[in-house]
């Protein structure tokens, strides 16, 4: 799947399922490494991020194995604890792998990790977090930690999501209490506390700014996912893009206030159940001033896929990008479709625009290559996205779940 074509125009209508979450699936699948026994994972996505962290676990000596949405892991025989940089490279997620192995065997060795190019993505609170609790990390070519660890407070300069991750899952093999102060609140941080637990793990506060880690590693456990919010966010914008009316079931509404405001804000009727949305869209209005940040407030991850919803509502919006220093690479491709976007310093300014065209582009991240999918789909005429690997990381049979909706597209 290289390129993708799309006839827009046409609203999307229809049902999907929404996919386990992605996020949620990485640090729970590097968190088999400081298990003691098996663990299964269900309703895992299949995205190539997915594939390459089990090729990490499969490198360290687990055996992986999926069947279907089932993912089994036997970390018993993992021996090994580090990981070449062509492993490294193939995502962010792979910094996951860090906190594990540091439980379970008090040393890692690894190298930057890879990723969609958002600017500058350190992993400085990660190590400055791993140092605070007694870790030596050296770089030597590669990225070197030992042990041995203790609990300690921790105070993130930021609520980074993958520095909570790491930190909390480094904690079990700690000696005594941990607290991470500032910590990530995301959804999937207690999806991984509540993984972490099923194998009896004493974590509290996920979900909260403080959270307290007690030290034990687990023993095994099974878990489904939970859906992936980002994905759900992606479709809801796409189907407001069309004037579409959608229901996503395996969907929680919980996790995605901020985007549903935004999008009743914007004039969309959506209607909540348990564990479904239901959106309805005729014709779109400026929903005033968006700014991105840390869980609660409106995700990074759904501010490409906003940006090009909002590219036809009447008026002016503008959209604040907090969290990564580059993360509007899209813009130029948005503009090529007919929007009018003007970017200023970390804020885009969208004046709404009668009608877009079909264009030639490609996708330079995961977020913005769905930005220019729902761009193409509320177009009028053809349109060509190249640089579909980036969609492949990050959502689960796309094409099958558009045509399901009614969209004409094709693969090249
Ligand atoms: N940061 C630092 N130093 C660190 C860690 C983070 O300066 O040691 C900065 C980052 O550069 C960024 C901010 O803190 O400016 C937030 O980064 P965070 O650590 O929270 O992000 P992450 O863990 O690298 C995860 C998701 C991202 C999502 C962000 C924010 C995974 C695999 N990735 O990244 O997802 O955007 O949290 O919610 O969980 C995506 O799915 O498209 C994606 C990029």
């Amino acid at each position: 799947m290289r390129s993708l074509r799309i006839r827009g125009g046409k609203p999307l209508i229809g049902e999907i399922r929404i996919s386990g979450a992605k996020n949620a699936a990485l640090p729970v699948l590097a968190a088999t490494v400081c298990f003691r026994d098996v663990c299964t994972i269900q309703d895992c996505p299949n995205l190539s991020d997915v594939d390459a962290a089990m090729a990490i676990l499969t490198h360290l000596g687990a055996n992986c194995q999926r069947s279907g949405k089932t993912i089994t892991v036997d970390p018993r025989p993992i021996d090994r604890w580090d990981i070449p940089e062509a492993l490294m490279q193939q995502m962010r997620g792979s910094v996951f792998f860090m906190g594990p192995l540091m439980a379970r065997f008090g040393k890692c060795c690894l190298t930057q990790p890879g990723g969609c190019p958002l600017g500058d993505r350190p992993v400085n609170f990660h190590l400055q977090g791993l140092e605070r609790m007694g870790a030596r990390v050296r770089w030597e070519g590669t990225l070197c930690c030992t042990g041995p660890l203790s609990g300690n407070d921790i105070f993130l300069p930021y609520p980074s999501v993958g520095a909570t991750e790491n930190l909390l899952m480094a904690a079990l093999g700690a000696q005594g209490e941990m607290v991470i102060h500032n910590a990530a609140r995301e959804p999937e941080v207690v999806c991984l506390c509540d993984f972490l637990r099923l194998g009896g793990c004493r974590i509290t506060g996920d979900g909260t700014s403080v959270i307290r880690i007690w030290q034990g590693l687990p023993g095994s456990a099974e878990m489904t996912l939970i859906p992936d919010r980002m994905e759900a966010a992606t479709y809801l914008c796409a189907a407001a893009a069309t004037n579409g009316y959608i229901r996503l079931t395996n969907a929680d509404p919980a996790h995605l206030q901020s985007v549903i405001d935004v999008l009743e804000k914007a004039g969309c009727r959506i209607e909540l159940e348990k564990e479904a949305i239901v959106l309805c869209a005729d014709g779109l209005q400026s929903p005033g001033m968006i700014t991105t940040g840390p869980y609660p407030a409106f995700p990074t991850d759904a501010q490409a896929p906003i940006m090009a919803a909002l590219l036809r509502a009447k008026g002016e919006t503008r959209i604040r990008e907090t969290v990564f220093s580059q993360r509007m690479h899209h813009i130029p491709a948005l503009c090529a479709m007919g929007g009018e976007i003007a970017g200023r310093g970390d804020t885009a300014v969208i004046t709404g625009v009668p009608r877009l065209h079909g264009a030639s582009v490609t996708a330079a991240d995961l977020r913005g290559a769905a930005a220019l999918v729902i761009a193409a789909l509320s177009a009028e005429g053809e349109s060509e996205i190249s640089g579909l690997r980036h969609l492949l990381r990050g959502y689960e049979d796309i094409a099958g779940k558009l045509t399901s909706l009614g969209a004409k597209l094709s693969i090249g």
